[in-house]
């Protein structure tokens, strides 16, 4: 792994993303090898926003591997409000080893990135959600094998960071990739140009449609998130009325391919964007998913501490 930090999918090669695949399963399977792999580390946790699987498997995933966090939450107070975020990247290097930051703009965990000399992880941000995205694959991987090439998937719902994050990993990984959204609600059009021109050394294809059932014909998954992102609860009940026929029910799964996967990266809102009957069948691996953001996790710190010795 060539990197310092992992801001987005885009940035790592296919090779990498592999890389973080094989030491996640091997993590996953022979955890107490890794006991020791990051003692004496310290991992800075900065939030903005609230969380649940990305705070408490960054967490134990340090701790299982012999490393110890330190938790900043910020009480309603963005980064760079105390002090700036260059002077906050400045102290905690001196401390810690890793810093993973979820934050509402992108371009703070940029800057934190910059000016750290550590290795910076985005616990997601307004425009992406790298470890949801990788780990989403690497579930994918246990459920149809290591090679996802040609594997089709449908986003159906915002266009938003998380879609972003799918969107690069599809392209990474040779996987077919249809989102389904409402007019105005699609992916960021940079997002889809990046994605793309990788798409076209690895075989990739990313496609839009405005009309889920379209979007979803032949997926042998079906993904779906939020409507209203953190940040956007302003516009819940707009976007209620705006979404209504992207909800992912029986009948959109139906049109999808045969014992096709239902997936999310949770929290989920049942009767919004997907019906409790989907969420709660047979099809859904959401809660493998929100397990592998454990192991996932684990992998990406080694790694990138590894590589930044
Ligand atoms: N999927 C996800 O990132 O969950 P949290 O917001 O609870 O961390
Ligand atoms: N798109 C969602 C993902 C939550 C894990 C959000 O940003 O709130």
């Amino acid at each position: 792994m060539a990197l310092k930090d992992l801001i987005s999918i885009n940035h790592l090669t296919p090779k990498e993303v592999r890389q973080i695949f094989t030491t996640t399963a091997d993590l996953k399977a022979n955890p107490r090898n890794y006991a020791e792999a990051l003692a004496g580390c310290s991992v800075a946790l900065i939030f903005e926003k609230p969380s649940l699987r990305t705070r408490v498997t960054f967490d134990l995933g340090a701790t299982q591997m012999g490393a110890s966090c330190v938790y900043l939450d910020h009480q309603g107070v963005r980064l760079g409000e105390r002090e700036s975020v260059k002077d906050m990247a400045l102290n905690l290097e001196r401390w810690v080893d890793v810093i993973v930051a979820r934050t509402y703009s992108h371009e703070t965990v940029i800057e934190l990135a910059e000016h750290s000399s550590v290795p910076v992880i985005n616990g997601l941000s307004e425009f992406s959600h790298p470890c949801q995205g990788l780990t989403d694959y690497f579930t994918l991987t246990e459920k149809v094998g290591e090679d996802l090439s040609g594997f089709h998937i449908a986003y159906v719902g915002d266009g938003n960071n998380t879609a972003h994050s799918l969107i690069f990993g599809a392209a990474k990984l040779g996987a077919h990739i249809s989102i389904g959204c409402p007019k105005g609600y699609e992916p960021d059009k940079d997002v889809l140009k990046a994605a793309r021109k990788e798409a076209k050394k690895t075989g990739a294809k990313i496609k839009v449609f405005n009309d889920p059932f379209e979007a979803v014909e032949g997926a042998q998954a079906v993904y779906t998130d939020v409507w209203a992102s953190m940040g956007f609860e302003a516009e819940t009940e707009r976007r209620r009325e705006i979404f209504s026929a992207f909800r992912v029910t029986k009948k959109l799964m139906n049109a999808a391919a045969k014992d096709a996967f239902f997936m999310h990266c949770l929290p989920a809102h049942r009767g919004d964007e997907v019906d409790a009957d989907v969420i709660d069948s047979k099809c859904s691996i959401v809660y493998d998913e929100a397990e592998n953001r454990l192991h996932t996790q684990k992998a990406i710190m080694l790694l990138l501490v590894q590589a930044n010795r």
